[in-house]
């Protein structure tokens, strides 16, 4: 699958090849783990970035890439999670954010479309009205200047009332991506394709690479999207969610360059990119969030957010792009950006995006480099890892009892009675005695067979109709047709099934 923003050029980098030391080793080359990377290099931190795959195959290319200080999560409960001050923390935090992604663009003269733009968060339905109300007078108290407009700037359809978050920004993520690893100068060196798969915490934390070298470094950040040397602590704090994306052609003019939000549950979000048509602009609307591993049929979202968008904007052309990505829900609303919990204080984890995931990556760059610079920093106690929030109690109870409902799925019949019910592209679970097995057609034909057990806490897996993967449905570990993880938490594979023949 891929998104809008494949198409920028690729900066790939060599793998790791020998055993190193540094200052600082980062897991993951995302916008977090490159932003930090810069912002050490530049105070002189000698960084080691390792990356298991290519540049930009993580989270970072797989967003709607709206910079914004107009969270997901809403200030009104925001205030009530981290209090007045803690609320204000926050918007002032992504306000940095969008501010230094321009910065850092303008520093490095990075051509990855930044610009700015106005945010409007509309009701998506009028008896949202009220809660509109309340996360305006909340997000002034917040410090940010919103106003009101009495509709979006959309010709075919009335939104109603709406606030305008002023100074929002959207960009290209991957040409920023790519700009910045190609700037990160001596300090700083990047090894792609060299998959981590073991960090022993220490005065000197000491990595393993699955080709067997090592990374000696005084300290260690896991910016992965989620950590995968923690096999529960950060697990039960937050929840995995897939979100999908559909790109349309609409007339020039038609809808204004803005970013857009409005206030369902799952909500929609909106904002146009440049075609190569001049008479259009591109159109990407996204939402439809489920939690992943938890949805049978993976094309639903996709049905559903084109019936939206058609009823809004009856003259968009054909879907011309469409795809998925992994957004990591905190039960708080916020990221968990600094000392990993329980761990030695020279290890440090960025994860729980809440949809927000390139401003709270770049809060990380800031935040993380001043704690290992020994600096304080306003943000460290909001986001710090550790913290608990009496007031998210209840979200931590219903998320963490829908994982262990999960753990009935192995009570269950399987989806599928036999390889032969398979059509090409089709993967189902199949009840071996006691065992369950995952079994999939590819386009060719050939049967893949691996456990149905997900090596991070035992959870069954399942299909992913549309991306064919196998996704869990307890904390959102994800793996490719042949049982390679793709998203952790799990750090192991699927385990194979030697002999394929004999799955029934
Ligand atoms: Fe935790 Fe699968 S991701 S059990």
């Amino acid at each position: 699958m891929v998104s809008l923003w494949d198409a920028a050029e690729r900066a790939d980098f060599p793998s790791l090849q020998d055993n190193v030391r540094c200052d600082v080793a980062i897991v993951g080359a995302g916008i977090a783990g490159l932003t930090t990377a810069y912002k050490l290099a530049k105070e002189g931190a000698s960084v080691c970035v390792l990356e298991e795959s290519f540049l930009g195959r993580g989270e970072t290319g797989l967003t709607s890439a709206h910079l914004s200080n107009a969270l997901d999560d809403r200030y009104w409960k925001l205030e009530k999670l981290h209090g007045a001050i803690g609320a204000k923390l926050a918007a002032n935090s992504h306000t940095a954010a969008i501010d230094t992604i321009g910065r850092i663009a303008d520093e490095l003269n990075i051509q990855c479309d930044y610009e700015r733009v106005p945010g409007y968060l509309f009701a998506h339905d009028p008896s949202a009205l009220d809660e509109l109300k309340q996360e305006f007078a909340a997000a002034h108290r917040a410090g940010l200047s919103v106003s009101w407009e009495s509709n979006a700037p959309w010709k075919t359809f009335r939104t109603g009332r709406c606030i305008v978050f002023p100074d929002q920004a959207q960009f290209h993520p991957l040409k920023y991506l790519f700009g910045l690893s190609k700037a990160l100068g001596t300090h700083a060196k990047l090894y792609a394709h060299t998959r981590v798969t073991g960090i022993a915490s220490g005065q000197l934390v000491r990595l393993t690479t699955e080709k067997g070298n090592t990374v000696e470094a005084k300290h260690v950040v896991v910016a992965t999207n989620v950590p995968f040397h923690d096999r529960v602590v950060m697990h039960t704090k937050q929840a995995a969610y897939r979100s999908y994306v559909i790109v349309l052609p609409i007339p020039k003019g038609d809808v204004t360059k803005a970013l857009y939000w409005d206030t369902g549950d799952p909500y929609h979000y909106l904002r146009l990119a440049a075609s190569d048509n001049p008479q259009e602009d591109l159109l990407l609307v996204g939402g439809e969030d489920h939690k992943t591993g938890q949805l049978e049929d993976t094309e639903v979202p996709f049905f559903e957010l084109e019936k939206w968008a058609r009823l809004r904007f009856p003259q968009g052309g054909k879907v011309a792009v469409r795809w998925s990505g992994q957004i990591i829900e905190p039960i708080d609303g916020l990221a968990f950006i600094g000392r990993n919990p329980l761990d030695h204080p020279n290890s440090y984890i960025v994860t729980g995006d809440s949809g927000n995931g390139l401003t709270h990556g770049t809060i990380a760059g800031l935040l993380l480099t001043d704690l290992i610079m020994g600096r304080a920093n306003p943000w460290a106690k909001l986001y710090d890892p550790s913290r608990k929030t009496l007031a998210s109690a209840g979200q931590f109870l219903k998320e963490n009892l829908n994982a262990v409902t999960h753990y009935l799925d192995w009570l269950k019949p399987g989806n599928a009675q036999s390889v032969q019910d398979l059509a090409p592209g089709q993967g189902a679970i199949i009840r071996d005695g006691l065992k369950k097995i995952a079994v999939c057609r590819d386009e060719k034909g050939a049967i893949h067979a691996n456990s149905a057990v997900c090596p991070h806490l035992g959870c069954v897996v399942a299909w992913n109709t549309d991306n064919k993967t196998w996704d869990c449905p307890c904390h959102g570990s994800r793996f490719d047709k042949d049982g390679k993880v793709l998203n952790g938490p799990s750090l192991r594979d699927l385990e194979p099934i030697a002999e394929v023949s004999r799955v029934p």
